[in-house]
């Protein structure tokens, strides 16, 4: 039965492939150290850990749909499903906090960057993974951090986290904004493309949401 919600109205929640139980469950397939940093996140921030999650497995799935080869895809959805490990860094007291960080609070979150580097690499991840999660914050103009890399400086598999990370976050219903509908993410998305986000990347990542949409949509 087809679903007469307009599509630009229904939260963007739900564009995160309709996440299905399964979907979060943490994936047999990775490697064990990627599996432990799950679980230490699930103990220290659930929201953290099944935000990695929706983020790996969409991530994934943009990639095939970039036709990535298969090294980038592999890296991609490893680097996708631990890009938030630094948040074992960062008290819960500030992640789970109900209201507008002060500006100390939010020059904490943003060290999770190079803290997950730091984590992944005592935890045995390669050079490559170590790259994008430190880069996953960067944007195109440059005036991302923690190193201010811009364009194609940034691992392409870094731009990627970035789109799909935002796009979660913005699905995410927090005490100091609503959760947006699908049209207002992917208007947000686009408005940022070219500053925030690779141009290229931010048009096919519209597409691929869309054409998620609509393929949901036909099984509604
Ligand atoms: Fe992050």
């Amino acid at each position: 039965m087809i679903d007469s919600t307009p599509l630009i109205n229904i939260p963007a929640a739900t564009v995160l492939h309709r996440i299905s139980p399964d979907h979060l469950a943490i994936p047999e397939d990775l490697p064990e150290a990627a599996k432990t940093v799950l679980t230490q996140l699930h103990r220290w921030d659930t929201d953290t850990m099944e935000h990695c999650l929706r983020v790996g497995k969409m991530c994934e799935d943009f990639g095939r749909w970039l036709n990535l080869d298969q090294d980038e895809l592999a890296l991609l959805r490893l680097a996708a499903y631990v890009h938030d490990a630094g948040k074992l860094r960062v008290g819960t007291d500030i992640l789970t906090k109900d209201g507008r960080l002060t500006d100390y609070e939010y020059d904490t979150v943003k060290k999770h960057a190079e803290w997950g580097e730091v984590i992944l690499r005592r935890a045995g991840f390669d050079q490559n993974v170590l790259a994008v999660v430190r880069g996953h914050h960067e944007r195109w103009d440059g005036h991302g951090y923690p190193d201010g890399l811009s364009a194609t400086d940034i691992p392409r598999a870094a731009r990627i986290i970035a789109l799909v990370d935002t796009l979660d976050a913005m699905s995410a219903k927090r005490s100091y904004h609503r959760r947006r509908t699908n049209f207002l993410a992917l208007a947000e998305i686009r408005r940022c493309s070219g500053t925030q986000f690779d141009p290229e990347l931010a048009t096919t990542f519209i597409d691929f949401v869309c054409q998620q949409l609509t393929s949901d949509r036909r099984v509604a």
